[in-house]
């Protein structure tokens, strides 16, 4: 792995300081930032420490799938966030709703959709995805810890998506018809994940009703009939204060998901 000294242009020390993080590594080629994060946060990195690669040899997505990395083509990123128990559930959404809003500022989007539990779309496809995982024995303050692997695909890669997720994935530039920064997303994401934070997003029992709210307006399952991995099919009935996607029942019963697949029928 090769540690960069520039990125975007400047120096990593320059977008250190603008974004008032303790540590922001950027490399070449890791294997996955989610790993590296991890291994920093072990060396006592604190909050909001940051991590992005150019590229991942082994990039991960939710539910052990690969996530496809290529150089020049996508923002990879790792930001290590404060959270209590009860908000590991939750937290996931809260940095899908970050990426989606910071996704809007710097693109112009009028309102990214997200797909449960934090899959972010534009027009139907997938521009980005989020795997939170738990940190154990972090030295990064009290409590626990969580790396949040944002995944935004910029700009489409040249040859176009891999064969399993080209029907399904899109990129911003793509979708927009437009440039897009990754040191302007980049920023957008961490303002809009300090700011959830700092209001005790991430120490709350429940998502905050502003947040929940917000979620779902942006709900792409919505009164939409789907399948879902751990409950069968029914109506999604939108997104619970826990995070779980509330599903009607052909029966009319109710249930809550938290976990497993959700696709539309
Ligand atoms: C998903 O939609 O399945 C989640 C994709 C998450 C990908 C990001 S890229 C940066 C970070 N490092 C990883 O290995 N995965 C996450």
């Amino acid at each position: 792995m090769a540690r960069l000294s520039y990125w975007e242009g400047e120096p990593v020390s320059v977008w250190t300081d603008r974004w008032g993080v303790p540590v922001f590594e950027a490399h070449d080629e890791l294997a996955s930032t989610n790993d590296r994060l991890k291994e920093i946060a072990g060396q006592g990195a604190g909050h909001f420490s940051v991590v992005i690669s150019e590229s991942q040899s082994a990039g991960r997505g939710r539910r052990s799938t690969a996530w496809h990395s290529p150089a020049g083509s996508g923002l990879w990123m790792s930001v290590l966030l404060p959270a209590s128990s009860p908000s590991v559930g939750y937290l996931p959404l809260i940095v899908g709703l970050a990426t989606a809003r910071a996704v809007e500022q710097v693109a112009s989007v009028i309102e990214a959709g997200i797909e449960w539990p934090n899959d972010v779309l534009i027009g139907g496809k997938k521009v980005a995805g989020v795997l939170c995982e738990a940190v154990r024995g972090s030295s990064a303050g009290s409590g626990e810890v969580v790396v949040a692997g944002i995944g935004v695909n910029v700009r489409t890669p040249p040859g176009g998506f891999a064969q399993d997720i080209a029907t399904r994935a899109g990129s911003l530039e793509e979708s927009l018809e437009t440039p897009v920064s990754r040191g302007a997303l980049s920023g957008a994401i961490l303002g809009e994940l300090m700011r959830v934070t700092e209001a005790g997003g991430s120490h709350r029992l429940a998502l905050p009703e502003q947040v929940l709210a917000a979620l779902n307006r942006r709900d792409v399952f919505s009164n939409q009939r789907v399948r879902t991995e751990q409950e069968g099919p029914g109506i999604a009935r939108g997104i619970l204060e826990t995070g779980a996607l509330l599903l009607e029942r052909d029966d009319g019963s109710r249930v809550g998901v938290v976990a497993g697949s959700v696709r539309l029928e």
